[in-house]
């Protein structure tokens, strides 16, 4: 990847506090990249930022500048564009369930936020936004793999957010010539990645139990499927997006395209912990289905790779492995 960086560019990465945020930061500060954050510590932290600076060098460390503020504040996504040549726009609220309980904060983040950082980005002149987007997207249409132009009903709040997202882009590029990159991520999980709080994500969330010796709770059957993605497979997408020559906004899934069940999951979770000196034999916990929840989801990943020239180097096993000394290490 670093191969493609050979020239010193100035990138804003907006959510670097956050798991890919903090992801991005590391590759683009260790390629020798200048680096704005942008920032609000709604669910990112500090401590991402601390272990990144411990993964670089001081030399590329003094790439980085921080801006703590809020994309819903356009002065703050103004001052965060000036003389940036890509944006890689990972800021918003993620989750289902927290967009279903408090849809107004979400809506606000990842609708109004997006659209000051669309037109903060595009009044700078910027050469490429990259910005995340999301499988969930694809809402209830049934259709497996996930192809990009054939997408169903939404079934959440935070769905539509990404949805709107997507509209937008193509809006600013019919309207402004504005050409943006969605990469709709599907299941993203790695190091920094949060494994406290209510809202925090299946790979995290399940570690950090078999870890404490506690219970895991499966939603359903344990029969719904993801295609889980290494982080390292997206920030290559992002970089590749970036890079990229593109002729009006695109939308492209970031994914693996394998599709693993809740129960092998589980299973593959235990043994890579059990590899690594951690046992864990507890039999998961079945509880209900989650509102808003997509049953299976599986990306056909044909057009990165075709156009973005995008190849995941990680698979779901490969991923557990490099990520699982850094949940095993968390306090
Ligand atoms: N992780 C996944 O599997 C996944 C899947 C699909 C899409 N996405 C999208 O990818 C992006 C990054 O997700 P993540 O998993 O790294 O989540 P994360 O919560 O770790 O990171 C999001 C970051 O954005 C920051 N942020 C939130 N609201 C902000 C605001 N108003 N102003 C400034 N900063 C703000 C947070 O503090 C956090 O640091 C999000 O847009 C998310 O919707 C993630």
């Amino acid at each position: 990847m670093h191969k493609l960086l050979t020239t010193q560019h100035k990138w804003l990465v907006t959510g670097c506090a956050g798991f890919i945020g903090s992801n991005l930061l590391e590759t683009l500060l260790k390629a020798g990249q200048q680096v704005v954050g942008l920032d609000n510590f709604a669910t990112g932290h500090q401590r991402n930022l601390d272990e990144v600076q411990a993964l670089v060098t001081p030399a590329q460390w003094a790439n980085f500048s921080f801006i703590n503020g809020d994309i819903r504040n356009l002065s703050s996504c103004q001052q965060a564009c000036a003389g940036v040549d890509y944006v890689l726009h990972q800021a918003a609220l993620g989750s289902v369930p927290r967009s279903i309980n408090d849809p107004i904060t979400t809506n606000d983040t990842n609708i109004g936020g997006f659209l000051n950082m669309l037109v903060a980005a595009r009044d700078a002149g910027v050469k490429r936004f990259v910005y995340a987007a999301s499988s969930s997207t694809y809402g209830d249409h049934p259709a497996l793999p996930k192809v990009e132009d054939v997408i169903g009903k939404p079934l959440s709040p935070y769905a539509i957010t990404k949805y709107v997202n997507e509209l937008y882009a193509d809006v600013f590029s019919r309207s402004y010539g504005f050409h943006c990159v969605g990469l709709r991520y599907f299941n993203v999980f790695g190091p920094r990645q949060d494994p406290n709080g209510a809202y925090a994500a299946v790979i995290p969330k399940w570690t950090a139990a078999m870890i404490a010796g506690q219970d895991v709770v499966i939603n359903g059957d344990g029969e719904t499927s993801r295609d889980f993605c290494f982080v390292a497979n997206a920030v290559q997408a992002n970089i590749k997006a970036a890079l990229a020559n593109i002729e009006q906004s695109e939308v492209f899934n970031v994914a693996v395209g394998d599709r693993t069940s809740l129960n092998s999951l589980f299973n593959a979770i235990a043994a890579t912990l059990a590899e690594n000196g951690v046992q864990y034999s507890k039999t998961p916990v079945y509880a209900a289905f989650r509102p808003g929840d997509v049953r299976h989801s599986q990306a056909d990943i044909s057009k990165a790779t075709t156009i973005l020239g995008y190849q995941p180097q990680y698979r779901i096993l490969d991923g557990l492995k490099q990520a699982m000394p850094w949940y095993i290490k968390q306090p």
